[in-house]
């Protein structure tokens, strides 16, 4: 029985991943190294949560009993009694598999460890494990509150129990589970990021303006966001490193960072994140 859920990572995603779970009734462990991350957590999540409340879609007493499940940490050494972990931490392959190695000798050997990264090999974080039946891709998107696919991704070795558990944590969630193979990108990102990839080409060439780039593609394609708004709102760096991974593991040129989303991230504009962008924030 998943009771207590050990969400790691306080960023764009980690807070949206803590915020459903302590929505639906989990006692949750907040995980990050950065205690100003936590703490900004905990205001998106309250603030988030009153949006729901004014648009009657919560009350205010489970706004309040959410925010009582939700607890924070900077060790990870917390979630020795979690039931089910969520990694959600900067996507950087050695850094995750540290971390699944450190997971594995932490927490009780039947939890499955989920990851949701956005591109990353699965097999590859499982293989820093004892327990690589138990690791699989849970990629919630942003913002992991309003969007309801759950990309779930199945590692070389997964089990059909641990991806049928996964799977049925995110219906509990009001999300809808899809799966899809352990290729690099899987479904969302191979084919999301040659797009938003292309856009920033289009601004380096001078074929349009971010405004007109994403006015296009709003107007023209019935886009919700332009694909250079929604750069920004995903973060320019992660981005980048998604696109590395699709650049490296399937090594078709067509994958190639566009070098103004390099220069961008070497300047530190990563978007909304950073106050700058494509855009101003
Ligand atoms: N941004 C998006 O739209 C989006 C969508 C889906 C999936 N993802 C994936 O979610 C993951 C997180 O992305 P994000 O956008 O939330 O990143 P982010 O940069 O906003 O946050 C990452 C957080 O991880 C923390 N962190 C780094 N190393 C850590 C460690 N070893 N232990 C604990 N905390 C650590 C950082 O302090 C930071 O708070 C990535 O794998 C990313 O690919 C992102």
């Amino acid at each position: 029985m998943i009771k207590t859920v050990g969400v790691i990572g306080a960023g764009t995603m980690g807070n949206g991943i803590a915020q459903v779970f302590a929505q639906s009734g989990f006692s949750v462990t907040l995980v990050d190294v950065a205690q100003p991350m936590l703490d900004r957590a905990r205001t998106t999540i309250e603030k988030s949560l009153g949006k729901f409340v004014d648009k009657g879609k919560l009350t205010a007493a489970d706004r309040d009993a959410s925010m009582a499940r939700l607890q924070t940490a900077t060790s990870v050494d917390r979630l020795a009694d979690a039931d089910y972990v969520v990694e959600a931490i900067v996507e950087n392959a050695e850094t995750k598999r540290g971390l699944f190695t450190s997971l594995d000798a932490i927490t009780k050997p039947d939890v499955i460890l989920a990851s949701n990264t956005s591109s990353i090999s699965i097999t590859l974080l499982g293989a820093a494990t004892k327990r690589p039946d138990k690791v699989l891709g849970m990629h919630f998107m942003n913002p992991v509150p309003l969007m309801t696919l759950v990309e779930m991704i199945r590692g070389q070795a997964t089990s059909n129990e641990s991806m049928r558990i996964a799977s049925g944590l995110c219906t509990t969630l009001g999300k809808t589970p899809i799966e899809a193979a352990d290729y690099p990108g899987f479904i969302a990102n191979r084919i999301l990021m040659p797009m938003i990839n292309e856009a920033i080409f289009a601004v380096m060439e001078g074929v349009g303006t971010a405004e007109a780039i994403d006015a296009v593609m709003k107007l023209g394609m019935n886009h919700p966001m332009g694909p250079l708004t929604l750069a920004d709102f995903i973060g320019l760096d992660v981005c980048l490193a998604i696109l590395n991974v699709l650049h490296d593991g399937i090594g078709d040129p067509k994958y190639r960072p566009c070098p103004l989303l390099r220069r961008m991230v070497a300047a530190g504009h990563l978007g909304r994140k950073s106050g700058q962008g494509f855009y101003s924030y």
